[in-house]
């Protein structure tokens, strides 16, 4: 029996069809393709994306156009999300000159899409990335983008690669790094967490090296921790004010690669080098604050071997008394036996 969202899956697949033939084969599409070339985008990527553009209206809709020659009905059209509705209930296309990301499901269909402005324009009304709202076929809190390619590196590698945008997935992907995931915009939920799970034993979080990025990566190990004790962590802290597409441009995908493979520490590791950040830790006084607070996060850790491995890293760094620290440890959190 055929499903009654299978039109929206279709009518999502000929949509990113028409705007990545837009953008790479007409005149209207110039401009963005440009703009993808110039800041790295190869053709390769752009095809393997399927990368696209919607045009600026002029005097027809490229979309509502293309959805009069199917003969859709108005409901099923409505629901894509495609559209936005005027005041008289008319059918307008949302995306308006923006480079086109068709979002994709686990099994590789398309069920959304995000769209980029080709530059930040000065009015805060036009957000740089407007994403599909919800539909029948897009829930976005179950949605990580390039989720149906990466699970097929994730069965080589062993391991996932969570970014924060479209634009560090794909370059991660030319560079070689096939296993990037992203969540949808906005924040990351148990509910991805959740897939992941299923996919992988080991996820590994490359956000933006920028505090906004740093303060994303702690938000998710927190969630991560509580959804999912048994995945294994690592975090790449990427330098600072570069994200890893950012990275890609100004050193080369192997040089990014490179980065990625020797700069993977552990949550708890993490946490201590963000604690540690603009301390002086010469001063006693900012010496004894990070101690304070790296004990409390070594509290936190499950297992008393990792725990001791911590407090032993820190006796030796600061040379001080290792029973010390145990004992201040214990005050935090009494052991249970
Ligand atoms: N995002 C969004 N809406 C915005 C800004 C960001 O949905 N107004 C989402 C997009 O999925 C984006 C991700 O958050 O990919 C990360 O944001 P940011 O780091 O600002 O974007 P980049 O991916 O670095 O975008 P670009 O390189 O294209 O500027
Ligand atoms: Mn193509
Ligand atoms: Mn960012
Ligand atoms: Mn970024
Ligand atoms: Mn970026």
């Amino acid at each position: 029996p055929a499903s009654p969202n299978r039109p929206l899956y279709e009518f999502h697949t000929q949509t990113a069809e028409l705007y990545h033939h837009l953008l790479v084969n007409t005149a209207a599409g110039q401009g963005a393709l440009k703009y993808l070339l110039d800041r790295g985008m190869t053709r390769e990527l752009i095809d393997q994306f399927q990368l696209g553009f919607a045009p600026a209206v002029a005097d027809q809709e490229v979309l509502v156009n293309f959805a009069k020659e199917q003969g859709l009905e108005y409901d099923t059209l409505r629901s894509t999300g495609l559209f936005r509705l005027d005041q008289d209930g008319q059918l307008h296309d949302r995306f308006v000159d923006r480079v086109m990301y068709p979002i994709k499901n686990e099994r590789g269909q398309v069920i959304a899409f995000s769209g980029r402005l080709l530059q930040a324009k000065g009015n805060e009304q036009a957000p740089k990335y407007l994403n599909s709202p919800e539909t029948p076929i897009f829930n976005k809190r179950f949605v990580l983008f390039n989720l149906d390619e990466a699970k097929k590196a994730a069965r080589q590698t062993g391991q996932l690669t969570l970014m924060e945008g479209f634009m560090d997935v794909i370059s991660a992907y030319g560079a070689g790094l096939k296993t990037g995931i992203a969540s949808m915009g906005t924040s990351f939920t148990s509910e991805q967490i959740q897939i992941i799970q299923r996919l992988t034993s080991q996820l590994v979080i490359c956000y933006d090296g920028d505090s906004a990025g740093q303060n994303a990566i702690r938000r998710a190990l927190q969630l991560l921790r509580s959804t999912a004790p048994d995945l294994s962590l690592q975090v790449v802290q990427m330098p600072a004010g570069l994200d890893p597409d950012e990275y890609v441009q100004a050193n080369g995908g192997a040089a990014f690669v490179r980065y990625y493979e020797q700069h993977q520490v552990d949550p708890v590791a993490f946490e201590l080098a963000y604690l540690r950040q603009g301390l002086n830790l010469n001063n006693q006084s900012e010496l004894l604050s990070y101690l304070e607070a790296a004990l409390q996060v070594i509290a936190q850790l499950q297992q008393p071997m990792a725990q001791g491995v911590y407090l032993n890293q820190l006796a030796s760094e600061f040379n001080l008394d290792l029973g010390t620290l145990q004992a201040q440890l214990q005050q935090i959190k009494p052991v249970v036996t």
